[in-house]
């Protein structure tokens, strides 16, 4: 790491030092910026059914307008060339591909993404294609959702309609996005649809999430896919000091949100200590013969998605120490749930506290070097595994100037210095093939609606109109400056 924080110097060093190859891209999925949320036989999800659910997202806002992609989605394309991306990760609506979570394809939603990636590979932009990133059919919900094993055979078996329409063209598939939040967010703090807040679910959850992974990854091979991976919420547990019980904390967030995912992925068994936090609180992994073996099913590269780390101390969260996975400081206008439970297993075992300095919109804290030790940790301890940066990026409050342009250099310097992070691993010998910004647009996120703004370029949620913020223009220039100080066309 460097202290020099100047991006265009950290854009030039980047540029000079990454090795030829490197793959620059940037990140979206379908329910955050699709919209179409009733078009060509698309049926709800879970997502659907909890933002309609009055208090569970900011103002109630759903994925319905998104940044209308479905119908704009050629224009869209067109600007990520004009960013130069080399590739592009979106992710593949269930609900639209395979409406009830079962049965045949959907002719109308798999057209949609045959043409996208007709026109990202026409626009000589690499496609990189999630399974499932949280748009579970609320049908296969009413069944008991991941709580209940057949859904990852549900998974497997969506897998293959995917791939059967896509893997000829689309090289790099990711299964799963962020088992973490699907099954704490989404299953212990309720912060997530479904919303459910319950220890013994949230841990079923997380073992069918990763069966699912292992079954959909075997398919996804059957079906020609060349690359498979998943991509992990992978987040440094910070204890904010020496005591003991704080230390212990940082280990069992550690647990259950790095290594629960993890080992079995990659060392095919899970954590004892994690094994043992769960059975405090009454909580088993749903294992059966055989699962290990699929979990661990060979994979070529791991997404890292990185945004900031947990800074944690012993004892239960409250309503002032908590930064929520969504919720905002408390200067910005009042939040949908003033506190929530804690998404850790005991629910009483953490306090997840607040940074007081260099924080982003949500109050996530700034801390390129947590991102660097996150790397080197993996490298370490998970020896072998290509990493891909699948997201990173910042959530700012920007603002549009009377000439329409959007300056946001908070944002640019904190990808500048999280791209940096990414040179100085990879100089060392840590194997990252590549970046993708989180997000390409502002888009709907999640709980908090569409007040938090995580887009290269902006959107007005109002008219759609998109327009390219300084973060886009630095980003193009890296990547330009990177071609060429590699010799590429
Ligand atoms: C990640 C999600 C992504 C987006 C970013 C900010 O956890 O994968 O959809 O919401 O956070």
């Amino acid at each position: 790491m460097t202290d020099d924080t100047d991006p265009a110097t950290l854009a030039a060093r980047a540029a000079a030092e990454l090795p030829a190859g490197f793959v620059w891209g940037a990140a979206t999925s379908a329910y955050q910026i699709e919209g179409a949320l009733a078009a060509d036989g698309r049926r709800p999800c879970i997502w659907d059914t909890f933002a309609a659910t009055p208090g569970k997202t900011w103002r109630g806002e759903s994925g319905d307008p998104g940044c209308d992609h479905y119908h704009r989605h050629a224009h869209d394309v067109r600007l990520m060339a004009d960013i130069g991306l080399a590739a592009y990760r979106f992710s593949v609506a269930w609900p639209r591909v395979q409406p009830a979570g079962r049965g045949p394809a959907n002719a109308a939603g798999v057209a949609f993404y045959d043409q996208l990636v007709d026109e990202l590979l026409a626009a000589g932009i690499d496609p990189w294609a999630t399974l499932y990133h949280w748009d579970l059919p609320q049908e296969l919900q009413d069944r008991g959702g991941w709580s209940d094993r057949d859904t990852a055979h549900r998974l497997a078996d969506y897998a293959v309609l995917v791939a059967d329409a896509l893997a000829d063209r689309v090289r790099h598939w990711s299964t799963v996005n962020e088992p973490w939040c699907s099954a704490f967010e989404g299953h212990m703090s309720g912060r997530h649809a479904p919303g459910a807040q319950s220890a013994a679910t949230a841990v079923r959850v997380a073992h069918h999430l990763l069966l699912g992974h292992g079954l959909a990854a075997v398919a996804l091979r059957s079906r020609g896919a060349a690359e498979v991976g998943i991509s992990l919420n992978l987040i440094p547990a910070e204890p904010v000091d020496d005591s003991p019980a704080s230390q212990d904390a940082g280990r069992l967030v550690d647990g259950q949100q790095n290594r629960l995912f993890l080992d079995p992925l990659l060392r095919g068994r899970y954590p004892d200590d994690v094994v043992a936090d769960f059975a405090r609180a009454g909580a088993e992994l749903p294992i059966a013969d055989g699962d290990a073996r699929l979990i661990a099913s060979p994979i070529d590269w791991v997404g890292v998605n990185y945004y900031a780390p947990h800074l944690v101390a012993a004892g239960a969260a409250t309503a002032r120490n908590q930064p929520a996975r969504g919720a905002a400081p408390a200067s910005a206008p009042s939040s949908p749930a003033p506190a929530s439970p804690s998404p850790f297993v005991p629910g009483d075992a953490v306090a997840q506290v607040a940074a007081s300095e260099d924080v982003t919109a949500l109050g996530w804290p700034v801390r390129p070097g947590s991102f660097a030790a996150m790397l080197r940790r993996l490298h370490r301890d998970y020896p072998g595994t290509p990493l891909v940066i699948h997201e990173n990026g910042a959530a700012y409050h920007d603002t549009v100037s009377a000439d329409g342009a959007v300056d946001d250099p908070d944002r640019v310097r904190y990808i500048a210095r999280h791209i940096d992070a990414v040179r100085a691993t990879v100089r060392e010998g840590v194997d990252v093939r590549g970046y993708f910004v989180w997000s390409l647009l502002d888009n709907y996120e999640w709980a908090e609606g569409y007040r938090m703004r995580f887009g290269i370029v902006h959107v007005d949620h109002a008219t759609q109109r998109r327009t390219l913020k300084s973060s886009a223009r630095w980003y193009a220039g890296l990547i330009r400056a990177h071609r060429e100080a590699k010799g590429a066309p």
